[in-house]
């Protein structure tokens, strides 16, 4: 049931279809040099992206900027407490500034962290403190075609072979990313989160929950974890947080605002050291690089994720994305995720090798036959890894409905349609940081001797 009408609008226009093989050749066959006017459909990402409530634009006004003591980090403390159950927090600008601050505190030079999948800036963090990340996916994460409710689950078995192997000296955090955001969107069970709980306890390890997208989380426990049939998305949400010793939050995901992150514990020594990197690296702890306003707007938005009628509308719309696309005959991963439908450009392009990047070929020619942006997570963002060859589309907040969809959906189809005329693509230039060249390395297509080249070798 939708939970929402439009007060304010923004115009989209599609460019003509020159104009966009021209952006593209332009942006280096890399969608994130897209300018966003180019676009038509943007599901480039989910985060900082959707439509604030009236009421989030209500405190934006209301937003106290006074450098310490601001009465919008009150309302943010207090949002933080009644929705995830922990009463210290400290604010970072996003996501990535909330890691910083809390890898920067439990890592060192030499350690291992385990999650269920990093997320690509996770992982850049994690390496930047001298540590090494582990993903530890249950067996069938990256099978695109199994139907399993919890796919984004973290593996004890696999991670308790690394500690096996390393040492559990060596493994000072334990991370739980839900929903799992690099593996296609999948929730996790709060039964797992126990158990993880369990295994961080006995190698003593911190137990972190990357808290990003804790409410669609808590939606899919709702509809498929037996116990919580008739719990509420705000009770399982605090049941499966509390089981944390503490959250790193980007707010620009359920957090429901276009900036945004922190901290959150419990832990009174954690805290003092988190404050004070943040200190350093964010702002005074009670406005961490937000402007006032923002940490007000975050606070409503907390408060609105855990919401039945939001977040059912949210997350169903997802589903029925999926559910369209999949009834065109385009292949999707299943079942589809929290914020994302994430394509299976590998079955979409079969002819197309790992390394001319089936899924960025995807991306570009999305783009070309309808304006829509969506992003590779295949070779090209995760190299020398096992993965699938997906394409995610992530669904802004309250942004988009049907008719937008309809077009996403024509645009594939178009796509599917003249595969055979698709050839794949070859960097041409890279950035220093290896963890991050998707956001910035140029491409171009392959020349027709690369191709015939690579089509000779696999015979
Ligand atoms: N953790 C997860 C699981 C994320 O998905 C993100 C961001 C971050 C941390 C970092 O947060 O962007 O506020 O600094 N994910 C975005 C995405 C960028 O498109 O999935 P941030």
């Amino acid at each position: 049931m939708v939970a929402y009408k439009s007060k304010v609008v923004e115009r989209i226009t599609l460019p003509s279809k020159e104009r966009r093989t021209q952006a593209l050749e332009a942006a280096g066959y890399n969608a994130f040099n897209l300018p966003a006017d180019d676009v038509f459909i943007d599901l480039l990402t989910d985060s900082g992206t959707g439509a604030m409530s009236d009421d989030q634009w209500a405190a934006l006004l209301q937003g106290d900027e006074a450098y310490a003591g601001s009465s919008s980090f009150d309302r943010l403390e207090s949002a933080v407490a009644d929705v995830m159950g922990f009463e210290r927090v400290v604010p970072a600008h996003q996501g990535r500034g909330a890691e910083n601050v809390l890898y920067g505190s439990l890592l060192s030079e030499g350690d291992v962290a385990l999650n269920n999948t990093h997320f690509d800036t996770t992982r850049a963090h994690v390496s930047n403190q001298g540590a090494d990340p582990v993903d530890c996916p249950v067996p069938g994460a990256h099978d695109p075609a199994t139907n399993e409710p919890f796919k984004g689950d973290f593996s004890i078995e696999r991670a308790r072979d690394v500690v096996d192997e390393v040492g559990a000296d060596r493994v000072p955090l334990v991370i739980l990313t839900i929903t799992n955001n690099s593996t296609a969107g999948q929730p996790v069970s709060v039964e797992n989160t126990r158990r993880v709980r369990a295994f961080a306890d006995e190698i003593d390890a911190t137990f972190v929950i990357d808290a990003c997208r804790f409410a669609e989380n808590a939606y899919f426990v709702t509809r498929r974890e037996d116990e919580f049939e008739d719990a509420t998305v705000a009770e399982v949400a605090r049941e499966q947080l509390g089981l944390a010793d503490a959250l790193v939050m980007s707010g620009k995901k359920d957090g429901l605002a276009n900036v945004g992150g922190f901290v959150a514990t419990d832990d009174e020594a954690l805290f003092e050291q988190c404050k004070q990197r943040a200190i350093l690296y964010e702002g005074f702890p009670t406005y961490g690089g937000m402007a006032g306003r923002d940490v007000a707007a975050m606070a409503v938005g907390l408060r609105e994720a855990v919401e039945e009628s939001y977040i059912e509308d949210r997350v169903e719309q997802v589903r029925e994305l999926g559910a369209m696309l999949e009834e065109a005959g385009i292949p999707v991963y299943t079942p589809t995720g929290g914020h994302a439908v994430y394509l299976d450009a590998g079955a979409t392009f079969p002819e197309i090798p790992a390394e001319q990047f089936p899924g960025q070929a995807l991306v570009c020619e999305l783009y070309r036959e309808g304006g829509v942006r969506g992003v590779e997570l295949g070779s090209f963002a995760f190299p020398e890894t096992d993965r699938p060859e997906l394409v995610r589309l992530a669904i802004p907040r309250r942004t988009y409905h049907r008719e937008h969809f309809e077009h996403v959906v024509e645009t594939a189809e178009a796509v599917l349609e003249n595969r055979h005329e698709v050839s794949g693509l070859e960097i041409v230039s890279n950035p220093a940081v290896p963890e991050l060249r998707h956001f910035s390395a140029s491409l171009e297509p392959v020349s027709a001797e690369t191709a015939t080249a690579v089509d000779a070798d696999s015979d």
